[in-house]
């Protein structure tokens, strides 16, 4: 199976620790997203996957087989960056063919893979054109196409679309999640910055935090049942609200009073032992909805309001010297600045942490 395990996999340049030990075990032909924080370390472990860069500690198994010491040619590997390097003077179709050619694979099996991956790609009207004549997107999509003729095991992209605008990199995603279809043994690894790529594409997201992972799930488990304040803050634009608070009753549910006074019950069992204890409550901007009865989790004054259309921003001020809340309203609203407005959320989708960021679970 050409899946990828990582066993307590580290890398130090010099005295510089940069990752402190991965455990992470990716089926053949899951599609796997490495997001986090600048400089958090995700290109590196992506490099070292690829062996390009070398591993300081741990084991590192591809197809089953230890690559500790493999070099990347021999790996069953092809990596697509952020910045396409294509041979100017070569059309797609040579560009495609280059690492076949070189390769000493026969004509009939170059050809066929080349139209394969043009097809796949929609790339075949363009075949006899040079790199510049055509579209960052349509450039980017050789690269990927070219690393597909190479037949690789395993994929992995780093941060491929992020130098396209914003339309192209809709469509190249696309491009992607089809190539994933088409190629459904093939492992994929993709490093974003882009939540929306991660949770488009992902069967499973990694969480890192520097150089550590903080949680692995599928997308959605991510946005509902985050581990910590850290992955909860993390996936999800805008991030969750966070309110500081202080539990108050324990039991089947749980009491908090948040910074400022008011009392909310959440849905989440905690032990006699947390009563008093500092915590974190935590709504997101998308669960909170403009309070309607009396019924309402908290009360502020409308800071700022950013109309999108398809949804209104509200900023609200108010909760003691906390930083606004921002609520995300479906629609355009008529709120303005300085309005005093209540907002409610459904308890099922509130949040809650204790003082070291951990969530009490539900
Ligand atoms: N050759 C190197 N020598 C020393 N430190 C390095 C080297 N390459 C990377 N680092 C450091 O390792 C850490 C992880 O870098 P890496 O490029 O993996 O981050 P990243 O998560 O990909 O960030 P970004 O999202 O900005 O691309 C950073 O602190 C970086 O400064
Ligand atoms: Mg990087």
């Amino acid at each position: 199976m050409a899946g990828v395990v990582l066993k307590d996999i580290r890398k130090a340049y010099g005295q510089v620790k940069v990752l402190h030990g991965i455990d992470l075990d990716i089926r053949q032909g899951e599609f796997v997203v490495f997001v986090g924080p600048s400089g958090c370390g995700k290109s590196t472990l992506l490099r070292m996957i690829s062996g390009l860069e070398s591993i300081t500690g741990g084991e590192m198994f591809i197809d089953g087989q230890l690559v500790n010491e493999v070099p990347p040619s021999r790996r069953g590997i092809a990596m697509v960056f952020q910045s396409y390097a294509l041979y100017p003077h070569m059309t797609v179709y040579d560009n495609m063919a280059f690492g076949m050619r070189i390769a000493k694979e026969s004509k009939q099996e170059i050809d066929r893979r080349v139209r394969s991956a043009a097809e796949i790609l929609q790339l075949t009207p363009y075949l006899d054109r040079l790199p510049k004549a055509l579209s960052g997107g349509q450039r980017q999509r050789v690269a990927i196409g070219r690393a597909i003729c190479r037949n690789p095991k395993v994929f992995l992209f780093d941060e491929p679309l992020s130098n396209l605008d914003a339309a192209l990199r809709v469509a190249t995603r696309i491009e992607i999640a089809k190539l994933n279809e088409a190629m459904p043994d093939t492992t994929m690894i993709y490093v974003t910055h882009d939540q929306v790529e991660a949770m488009t594409l992902a069967d499973r997201i990694v969480v890192l935090s520097a150089g550590r992972i903080e949680q692995v799930g599928a997308p959605l488990e991510l946005y509902e049942r985050p581990h910590n304040l850290f992955v909860a803050r993390f996936i999800g634009s805008p991030a969750m609200n966070i309110i500081p608070a202080t539990i108050t009753e324990t039991g089947e549910t749980t009491t908090v009073s948040l910074r400022g006074g008011k009392s909310v019950r959440l849905p989440i069992a905690t032990a006699a032992t947390e009563k008093g204890k500092a915590a974190s409550f935590g709504v997101r901007p998308e669960d909170l909805s403009i309070a309607t009865g009396d019924e309402y989790l908290f009360e502020g004054q409308v800071s700022i309001v950013e109309a999108l259309g398809e949804v209104t921003l509200l900023y609200i001020e108010g909760l003691a010297d906390q930083e606004p809340i921002i609520a995300k309203i479906p629609g355009i609203l008529d709120a303005k600045k300085g309005h005093a407005m209540r907002f409610a959320a459904d308890p099922a989708k509130l949040h809650l942490f204790d003082a070291e960021g951990k969530t009490y679970r539900k």
